[in-house]
């Protein structure tokens, strides 16, 4: 544990890459969807950690434009968890000040979890809230290239392409880009995952699953992150 005056730093938006779920479910001689279901499980307890903490945002990569590639029967469960974790669990979040987005994009998403995240999402913002994000259906070059595609349907002159444009037309419009960026699972890469808004984020690997990811992972986590001197190109 850091002492108090480097744990001040606390990253103000942590983004999450929920892996390791069908490792650890193999691990353990079950179904890979047990594995997706005790992943969803640890988004709540991490939210709120991170919440007491005094982070503002969080980010977790739920469902890549890529995981199309799985067998159906694998997307058709982790989408089945999806909506009852959004029905079940989502409300009590919301309860204890957790608010929620949908980053990537609707289609092809099945109706009826599109229906759960509309309703999780729509009730407004308050004060003290977290921002939790769920990229589902998210993919970093598709993103940007929608960001692209908007600015270029506003304005037809060249000039209107630029950072602040790109940015303000992403998913993410309106939040600061990640601090810290963490991946569990053992992969050190970014599996097209906030391409654009990581430019600077802190990155953090850790060997241990994300469904066993808790929160004295976190505080390790949250320790390194207070360690790094972050420049953005200065000195
Ligand atoms: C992350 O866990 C969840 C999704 C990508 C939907 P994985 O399913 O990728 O788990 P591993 O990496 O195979 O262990
Ligand atoms: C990244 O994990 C996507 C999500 C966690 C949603 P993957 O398991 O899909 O990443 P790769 O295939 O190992 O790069
Ligand atoms: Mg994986």
């Amino acid at each position: 544990m850091a002492d108090l005056k480097t744990r001040e730093r606390i990253p103000a938006h942590v983004a999450f890459v929920m892996d390791g779920n069908g490792r650890w479910a193999t691990q353990r001689g079950l179904p890979r969807t047990a594995g997706h279901r005790e992943g969803i499980a640890n988004v709540n307890p991490i939210a709120n950690a991170l919440r007491a903490h005094g982070s503002r945002y969080m980010t977790i990569y739920m469902f890549s434009t890529e995981n199309w590639k799985r067998p159906t029967e694998e997307i058709d469960a982790i989408f089945e968890l999806l909506v009852e974790w959004l029905r079940d669990t989502a409300p009590e979040m919301r309860s204890r000040g957790i608010a929620f987005r949908h980053l990537g994009v609707r289609e092809p998403l099945p109706p009826a979890l599109l229906a759960a995240l509309d309703e999780t999402c729509a009730e407004p913002v308050r004060a003290d809230d977290l921002v939790l994000s769920l990229a589902l259906n998210y993919g970093g070059r598709g993103e940007i290239t929608d960001a692209i595609r908007k600015v270029i349907a506003t304005s037809s002159d060249s000039s209107a392409i630029d950072e602040q444009a790109i940015s303000a037309a992403l998913y993410t419009a309106g939040m600061p880009d990640p601090d810290l960026l963490v991946r569990p699972g053992g992969e050190t890469r970014l599996s097209n995952y906030l391409l654009w808004q990581a430019a600077y984020a802190e990155l953090y690997f850790s060997q241990v699953l994300w469904p066993d990811f808790d929160e004295r992972e976190l505080d390790r986590a949250l320790d390194e992150y207070a360690k790094r001197h972050r420049r953005f190109g200065g000195l």
